[in-house]
């Protein structure tokens, strides 16, 4: 059945470029990122893994783990972290799966055959300490994600995860956010001292409150 946002991460044991892992208990307490690849050494799968390498810092500041995944082995992978890090000047330090089987592939649905026969698009799923689904995207073979975007995400996530706050259309680090509709307007002097404004009744924005 396919995986819908809310649903609970299916959980798998893999061999990946740091050893076995159990997906659950590899991820622990913290937020996680599962990004699935096409193919190893193709070319823009290797901008893709450069630049996450890039932004592993970020992730860690967000208390994320990052973990990526496509059909080829583990030699495979290990090989190719070698071209990653000499063509993309980073070291990958994050673990990759080895999905020969595609047996975590088939669990988050991950092949699309009249896209791509037999491997794996570009698919993420962020999930949540709580290993529920957070988000879910899709992409193209020929077109490379957009990671500061994915970073976008995870901050907004974890700011109505922890301060009730939604975030409105083209949202940035420091924009107003939006006051969650579960919260009544008399309640929001209490809960966002930092201010509101109430532009109609369901519409109330507040600064950003963890800043
Ligand atoms: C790439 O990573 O460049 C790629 C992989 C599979 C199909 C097309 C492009």
């Amino acid at each position: 059945m396919a995986i819908r946002l809310g649903d609970t991460a299916p959980d798998f044991t893999a061999e990946t470029t740091e050893g076995t892992i159990q997906f659950h208990e590899w991820l622990g307490d913290c937020w996680g990122v599962l990004f699935s690849h096409p193919k190893d050494y193709t070319p823009v799968c290797t901008t893709e893994l450069g630049r996450v390498a890039k932004l592993k810092g970020e992730f860690d500041k967000r208390n994320v783990k990052v973990i990526a995944i496509s059909v080829d082995d583990v030699e495979s992978h290990k090989g190719w972290v070698g071209d990653i890090n000499e063509t993309q000047s980073c070291t990958v330090s994050y673990p990759i799966i080895a999905d020969p089987e595609r047996q975590v592939a088939q669990l988050y649905d991950m092949i699309h055959p009249n896209a791509l026969d037999n491997m794996t698009v570009r698919s993420v799923f962020i999930v949540g300490p709580d290993k529920k689904i957070k988000l879910m995207l899709t992409y193209p073979a020929s077109t490379g994600r957009n990671f500061d975007e994915l970073l976008r995400v995870i901050d907004s996530l974890q700011l109505t995860a922890n301060y009730q706050v939604a975030t409105p259309a083209d949202w940035k680090h420091g924009d107003v956010c939006v006051v969650v509709p579960a919260i009544k307007t008399e309640d929001i002097p209490a809960k966002f001292p930092k201010g509101h404004t109430v532009v109609k009744p369901y519409l109330r924005m507040t600064p950003q409150p963890n800043l």
